[in-house]
């Protein structure tokens, strides 16, 4: 439910927009990904800052929700974490405040959006974020949310800035890579892309993001076998 309508986000969240018809079409790709071994948690990725990797996981994550699924989506870019902003949340507590202590349960922190999904904000700034993130606690945490929802969507900060991405990603069932259209240089492309791989993620596809095609503002490509 909306808390204000002040803070939702500038771009549409409604059923008929070719926006989420694209985020629609988005998760029909995973789930054709989920043929070859089930798709059950999700890493969003991208090279560089601003390509809109947490508009993709907020987006999808109301995707899932608006087709009934249960969704958690948590903000895994403790760096700069921008979602709990768009929603109108708090940053903490969150994911790192959860990771520091053991005592904190993860129902403390799941609150449901308007956007449909439960949601688990960033949490306080640490100075170690990949450490925190690479835990068997982490580990846990998405196994037990995956037993808890139909999926769990992952925001990341960017590959090429931090070795976050790739440890989320790696903990996730798959990874989408998103990639700013028009923006996205190859060589930048191609060493985020190299980087997953070799964190022996699981790259389930691209997302073309901002395309000018008003008919289809997002593509899909993916890497099937
Ligand atoms: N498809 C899109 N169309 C228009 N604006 C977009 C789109 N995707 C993202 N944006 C905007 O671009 C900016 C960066 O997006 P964001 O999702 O925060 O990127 P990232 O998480 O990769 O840094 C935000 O202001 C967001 O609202
Ligand atoms: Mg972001």
């Amino acid at each position: 439910m909306p808390r204000s309508n002040k803070e939702a986000p500038t771009l549409p969240i409604d059923d008929v927009s070719p926006f989420m018809e694209a985020y629609r079409t988005l998760k029909a790709n995973i789930e054709f990904a989920s043929r070859r071994k089930p798709i059950r948690s999700v890493a969003i990725a991208s090279a560089t800052p601003g390509e809109g990797k947490s508009t993709t996981a907020l987006y999808l994550a109301s995707a899932y929700a608006r087709a009934g699924q249960t969704v958690v989506l948590i903000d895994g870019d403790i760096r700069k974490p921008t979602l709990h902003q768009v929603i109108d949340r708090r940053r903490s507590p969150g994911l790192s405040d959860y990771l520091l202590d053991p005592g904190m349960m993860p129902s403390y922190v799941l609150k449901d959006t308007f956007i449909g999904a439960a949601f688990i904000s960033a949490g306080r700034s640490v100075p170690n974020p990949s450490d925190l993130l690479a835990s068997e606690r982490m580990t846990e945490l998405i196994a037990l949310l995956k037993q808890a929802y139909d999926m769990v969507i992952v925001d990341t900060p960017p590959i090429l800035a931090a070795i976050d991405a790739k440890i989320l990603a790696a903990k996730c069932d798959g990874v989408l890579l998103v990639l700013e259209s028009g923006k996205a240089r190859e060589k930048a492309v191609l060493k985020a892309k190299e980087e997953l791989l070799l964190a022996n993620a699981n790259l389930l596809g691209a997302v073309l993001n901002k395309t000018s095609r008003k008919s289809n503002p997002y593509y899909y490509e993916g890497y099937g076998k």
